[in-house]
């Protein structure tokens, strides 16, 4: 069924996105059923020590939407709510995929919401097939000779056999709905 998007809304969808997994496009689709626009900031000035660089995860988000217009990349520092002030959002999406997520993202949602009221925090739940399915998770995997070829884009797994040296898996899998 073919829902229709509020017309003119940006949503911001923020993180690390290092990289960007199956579970976060999911997330992104189910934002495009709802808002107009849906903008990924990634975040520059981690604490984390990250694998790609900013520029390299912007070029790998580039590379998976190949020129979709609904959807935007971007990056971001200082407060969240700043940001997505200063793009013209007022929605932060964030995806939720276990309990185990909640009490950090309900943690972080009220503080947003503290520092501008005006600014909702929208959770959406991907897929139950990526549940289980982290940036950190599909690294390690990777690193230790297992398959992803299900769990990122084939930009991202080729990204990756580059930066660890190792061959590509044989056989890739559809994205799941
Ligand atoms: O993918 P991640 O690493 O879980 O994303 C975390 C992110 C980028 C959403 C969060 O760290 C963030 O919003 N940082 C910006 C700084 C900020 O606004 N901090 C206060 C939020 S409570």
């Amino acid at each position: 069924m073919r829902r229709k998007h509020l017309k003119g809304s940006l949503a911001v969808f923020p993180g690390s996105f290092d990289p960007i997994t199956n579970g976060h496009l999911d997330i992104v689709d189910r934002g495009l059923a709802v808002f107009d626009r849906v903008r990924m900031a990634i975040l520059m000035n981690s604490e984390k020590e990250p694998l790609f660089s900013v520029q390299e995860r912007v070029a790998l988000i580039q590379g998976a939407y190949r020129g979709n217009p609904r959807v935007e990349v971007d990056t971001f520092s200082g407060l969240l709510v700043d940001y997505a002030n200063r793009v013209g959002a007022s929605v932060i999406i964030r995806g939720l995929r276990a309990i185990s997520d909640f009490e950090y993202e309900f943690q972080m949602a009220l503080m947003n919401r503290r520092l501008n009221p005006r600014i909702e925090t929208v959770f959406m739940m991907p897929a139950e097939s990526y549940s289980y399915v982290s940036s950190r998770l599909v690294k390690e995997v990777f690193q230790l000779g297992g398959r992803v070829s299900d769990l990122v884009p084939p930009v991202v797994e080729k990204r990756l056999s580059e930066k660890y040296g190792t061959p590509l898996k044989a056989g890739r899998a559809r994205r799941k709905k």
